[in-house]
């Protein structure tokens, strides 16, 4: 088929690398020209695994290709996905459109003939009746149909999500429109994914509870962690016993750090909006951002009580920034803030990242970006474990951080409580 994408972000450029795998010409659209001219040179602007591969393998085939002519993109494509980019407002909690709105009105000039115009991007129930009453200011009813067909990958995971999710949700009632998209889908739904068909605003709100009841999971487990660390229990036994309960499952039950990413607290946000509009208090999902806020400034307070609330001089090195590994998002990372309050009382940071040097920490003084852990833990006071990424999993801390006395707060649970205690360091875990 003849595909496009508006937006090559992480879900544009992923989805449309993935489609063109399958077999489908795949116009990759950007206004930002930079992004474009990077991948028509063969690289990839951020980092997720195999995709660098992938987009080579396809652009080198020709069913790849990329461009800022949005025009174009739509005269030659017959299904175009909107994947721009939906954050929070700046006055508000609510999800900004306007990179969805803007796409729209530029998009509806140039139709001729019949599209299916698919959003990609997570948008609040209603948005899909608002694009469809904008290209009718323009284009008669005939010439396009509007769907909503959420993503639900993930970053660091995404081509795996692609190929393998466990569900692709639809929302349309036009017959025609599913019949194409289950076709475009059929490679997908021949490995076992189910492919869900629903009204337009069932499956904009599919998206919206699924990302705010994972983020519930989230900080239910880590408020358990609280109590854990008060009761001398081991969360990680809590979260075994739990998970075997098919009913509860354990995925999405590890505690840590409040969840942060480009996705879980923007939507949990956009979430709460939505049902205030609609008069309908989301009680539970508005306490756990009130629970997740509250978690960072209880883990910047542990920080402190493990250096004994000595924190000016101090030397602090950070293992991983990003929110989580096998990405370079940053986007509501812990980290910057975590790094912010600790420097703003006279600590020194270090910290290394396998995914580089991150512009976000550049700004903030007393912060060093090391290319390698070594340089990043040598004479070190604490050391956080900040992202679990497979290279700080099996770790010989005396040797990388000697010859200091040097404490290490684990995050991520990634080493056994009993066997670094046994080893003769300070270590400190999480509700543990
Ligand atoms: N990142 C994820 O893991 C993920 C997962 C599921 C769903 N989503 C949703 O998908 C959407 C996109 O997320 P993302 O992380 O890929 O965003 P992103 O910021 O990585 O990418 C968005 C892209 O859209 C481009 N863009 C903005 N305005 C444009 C315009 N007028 N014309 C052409 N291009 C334009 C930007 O330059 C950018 O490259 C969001 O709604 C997000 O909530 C994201």
């Amino acid at each position: 088929m003849k595909i496009c994408f508006i937006g090559t972000g992480y879900v544009g450029l992923v989805s449309g690398a993935c489609f063109a795998d399958l077999g489908n010409n795949v116009l990759c659209v950007d206004n930002n020209k930079e992004k474009i001219d990077s991948l028509n040179n063969g690289h990839v602007p951020f980092f997720e695994p195999e995709l660098q591969e992938l987009v080579i393998k396809n652009y080198s085939s020709g069913r790849l290709k990329f461009t800022t002519d949005l025009s174009k993109a739509v005269k030659e494509s017959d299904i175009i996905f909107i994947c721009v980019g939906t954050p929070t407002s700046k006055k508000s909690r609510s999800a900004n459109l306007q990179y969805v709105f803007a796409v729209i009105s530029q998009v509806s000039k140039y139709i001729s003939k019949f599209k299916i115009i698919v959003t990609k991007s997570t948008v609040p129930i209603t948005t899909g009746d608002k694009i469809e009453r904008l290209i009718l200011r323009k284009k008669r009813r005939k010439l396009f149909e509007v769907v909503s067909n959420p993503e639900f990958l993930r970053e660091g995971e995404a081509i795996r999500d692609f190929r393998f999710p466990d569900r692709i949700v639809v929302g349309t009632n036009n017959k025609k429109v599913i019949r194409k998209l289950q076709s475009l889908y059929e490679p997908l739904i021949k490995r076992g994914a189910q492919f869900f068909v629903t009204s337009r605003r069932g499956a904009e709100l599919i998206k919206y509870a699924s990302n705010a009841f994972l983020a519930t999971k989230i900080s239910y487990i880590n408020e358990i962690a609280n109590l854990c660390e008060k009761t001398d229990v081991n969360v990680e036994d809590i979260s075994i016993g739990m998970g075997l309960d098919q009913r509860i499952g354990g995925r999405f039950l590890r505690a840590g750090p409040a969840y942060g990413g480009s996705c879980f607290p923007k939507d949990t946000k956009a979430l709460t909006v939505t049902g205030d509009f609609f008069k309908t208090d989301l009680s539970i999902v508005k306490s756990v951002i009130r629970s997740n806020e509250k978690r960072k400034s209880l883990l910047m307070q542990r920080v402190q009580k493990i250096l004994s609330n000595k924190i000016k001089n101090k030397r602090i090195a950070f293992l991983g920034v990003t929110f989580k590994p096998n990405t370079d998002d940053m986007r509501e990372s812990l980290s910057p803030s975590m790094i912010s309050y600790l420097t703003k009382r006279k600590a020194k940071i270090s910290y290394y990242d396998p995914s580089g040097e991150k512009i976000d920490l550049s700004k903030i003084s007393n912060v060093t970006y090391c290319n390698n852990l070594k340089d990043a833990c040598k004479n070190v006071d604490l050391v956080i474990i900040h992202t679990e990424w497979e290279e700080f999993k099996a770790l010989d801390f005396n040797k990388l951080c000697k010859p200091n006395k040097f404490k290490i707060f684990d995050m991520r649970n990634l080493y056994s409580h009993k066997l670094m205690k046994q080893k003769g360091f300070h270590y400190y875990s999480i509700g543990r």
